[in-house]
């Protein structure tokens, strides 16, 4: 009768799965009654079956309600629709994957006689939790990158070797495989791995996980394409690590029975010594965090002054994350040039990067592009450009160019302004600028620079405005001058900080000297001419 049902359940369960919700939401009577752990609730993927299975307190759908359970993994369901009682053997192996094995639906029994139908052979079924989504965990195998061979069921894709990298989000690993030409039935190919849950049972481990294609990113793939099950074993070696892995040919957890069985496995080995990472300097990390001048970015040192995460802080989160991988030249307190491995998203490279010291609380940084290896990263002759970086806890310093200056703009710039001026009037209507219409605009400007006993400041001054900057750093290159400065009064809407550039040279009467000033608020862009670019631009005369 079982087995008569059973054909017949394999043939129609679809439809009649559905009949029996009908019928279980019609008929309704008490049953004896128990409950499945409340973690169970939500949907569930099982390879085969097309839809997902929902599990609640009292019911595994398909399957039944729950009627009886015994030491917590033994359960009686009933199945309403065809009366009749099956077991199930669930185990918990991860809170998003169970695994059981379960009888035909019998007539009434007890349940520990039910249960012994059940022989150490019987078909073990995995299911995944899919609703509510699970989030993802570390992948298991560290510290990425990794070369690694594997095999598809010929020879061992040995050469070229593969290669995994790891992402910024710790839960992927992008596995980059290549063709190997004496190895037929290889293709190179890239992965995405997203790590899902990871156990032990005994001493052996499974990682459970969804494979993407990485080229076909934007065709759908079915979870029966996507879930695999994996086990592994790691083994350390003297300088490195290598895991041995067996992943699963179809969404289940069956056909694996050690690392170096399965449908595909793979040999990963560590590339990189950890020990050997070089750290960044004291006096670049003795502040932890540091921002663009327009903070829109933050760079943070972390993990033993190795690694340096590169966040967006406007509110679209991109990380970039950089490994310090070899030092190339640094003088103590002034420049380091070194080699980092940069990871962003998936993608991983090496860059060379330049860090220039600028004072206390000023560094300036060259990022060059990314190169596969990090011979190359160094080894471009362009030069990149600077960003400049600040601590939050600025510390003022003596400003350059001490003294008092009239600014001589020209009269093409005194006629923009002019109407710059009538264009706020229009806007803002009457009132608010009759000081600047008054005045001829421009012609009392001055700047007074550290003056009085502040030697940390720049005011900007005309008849009717005054802006104070505070001075942070300021260094000479190449006969320039550049200096970091931010407004005193810095309404919290804008926290601009400036880059001023300048270069000075006497008048030819002597005596006075000329200044062409140009302040930038984004970094100490060298491309712009002092005077004539940025968001300020000012000629300035001293008045001795
Ligand atoms: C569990 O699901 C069954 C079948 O879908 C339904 O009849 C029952 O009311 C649900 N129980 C709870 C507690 O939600
Ligand atoms: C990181 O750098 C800071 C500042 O130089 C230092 O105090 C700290 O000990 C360093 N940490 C490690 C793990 O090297
Ligand atoms: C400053 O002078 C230079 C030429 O010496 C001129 O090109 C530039 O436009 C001037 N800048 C301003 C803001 O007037």
């Amino acid at each position: 009768m079982a087995a008569i049902l059973k054909m017949f359940r394999l043939r129609f369960g679809g439809i009649l799965s559905r009949v029996y919700l009908l019928l279980s939401l019609t008929v309704y009577s008490s049953y004896g009654g128990c409950t499945f752990p409340a973690e169970w609730t939500g949907s569930w993927f099982q390879s085969g079956i097309p839809s997902l299975i929902a599990i609640n307190s009292t019911h595994i759908q398909m399957k039944g309600e729950c009627s009886e359970t015994e030491s917590f993994d033994k359960f009686l369901l009933y199945d309403r629709a065809y009366d009749c009682y099956k077991c199930m053997v669930i185990h918990e192996k991860h809170k998003y994957v169970l695994q059981y094995k379960e009888t035909y639906c019998s007539l009434k029994n007890s349940l520990s006689s039910i249960c012994e139908e059940i022989t150490g052979d019987a078909p073990l079924y995995s299911m995944f939790r899919k609703e509510p989504s699970p989030v993802p965990e570390p992948c298991p195998f560290h510290p990425a990158p990794f070369t690694f061979t594997y095999n598809r069921g010929s020879h061992d894709c040995v050469y070229p070797p593969s290669r995994a990298e790891s992402c910024t989000d710790d839960s992927r690993l992008l596995l980059r495989y290549m063709a190997c030409p004496d190895v037929p039935s290889t293709e190179s190919n890239v992965e995405e791995l997203v790590c899902l849950a990871s156990w032990k049972e005994g001493s052996t481990r499974y990682l459970v996980g969804q494979i993407s294609q990485v080229q076909r990113r934007n065709s759908i793939a079915s979870d029966e394409d996507t879930y695999r099950c994996f086990i592994y074993k790691a083994q350390h070696g003297d300088k490195s690590m290598s895991y041995i892995i067996a992943q699963s040919g179809d969404a289940t957890c069956n056909g694996l029975s050690s690392p170096s069985d399965g449908s595909r496995t793979m040999k990963l080995t560590t590339t990189d010594d950890e020990h050997n990472r070089c750290h960044f300097p004291s006096w670049i990390v003795e502040h932890h965090k540091w921002f663009s001048l327009d903070h829109t970015h933050q760079y943070h040192f972390t993990t033993k002054n190795a690694t340096l995460k590169i966040m967006n802080t406007n509110g679209t989160y991109e990380e970039k994350r950089l490994v310090c991988h070899s030092i190339l030249e640094q003088k103590e307190k002034k420049h380091i040039k070194l080699v980092a491995h940069v990871t962003r998203g998936c993608e991983s490279g090496h860059v060379c990067l330049t860090f220039h010291r600028r004072g206390s609380s000023v560094l300036e940084l060259q990022q060059g592009r990314l190169w596969e290896t990090p011979q190359d990263a160094c080894s471009d002759h362009q030069i990149p450009p600077y960003i400049t970086l600040i601590t939050t806890s600025l510390t003022p310093t003596r400003c350059p160019l001490i003294g008092r200056y009239s600014i001589i703009n020209s009269l093409a710039d005194k006629r923009r302004r002019r109407q710059q001026i009538n264009i706020d009037e229009s806007v803002n209507g009457e009132g608010t600028s009759l000081c600047a219409v008054g005045g001829d605009v421009g012609e009392d400007e001055t700047v007074s620079v550290g003056c009085g006993n502040a030697q940390d400041t720049i005011e900007f001054k005309s008849t009717c405005t005054s802006t104070v900057y505070t001075c942070y750093g300021s260094w000479q290159e190449g006969g320039r001058g550049f200096l970091i400065a931010a407004p005193v009064a810095r309404s919290s809407t804008h926290p601009r900080t400036f880059c001023f550039m300048y270069t000075s040279r006497s008048n030819d009467t002597g005596g006075n000297m000329l200044v062409s000033l140009s302040g930038v608020a984004v970094s100490c862009d060298r491309g712009a001419v002092p005077g004539r670019h940025g968001d300020k631009a000012y000629n300035l005369t001293s008045n001795g």
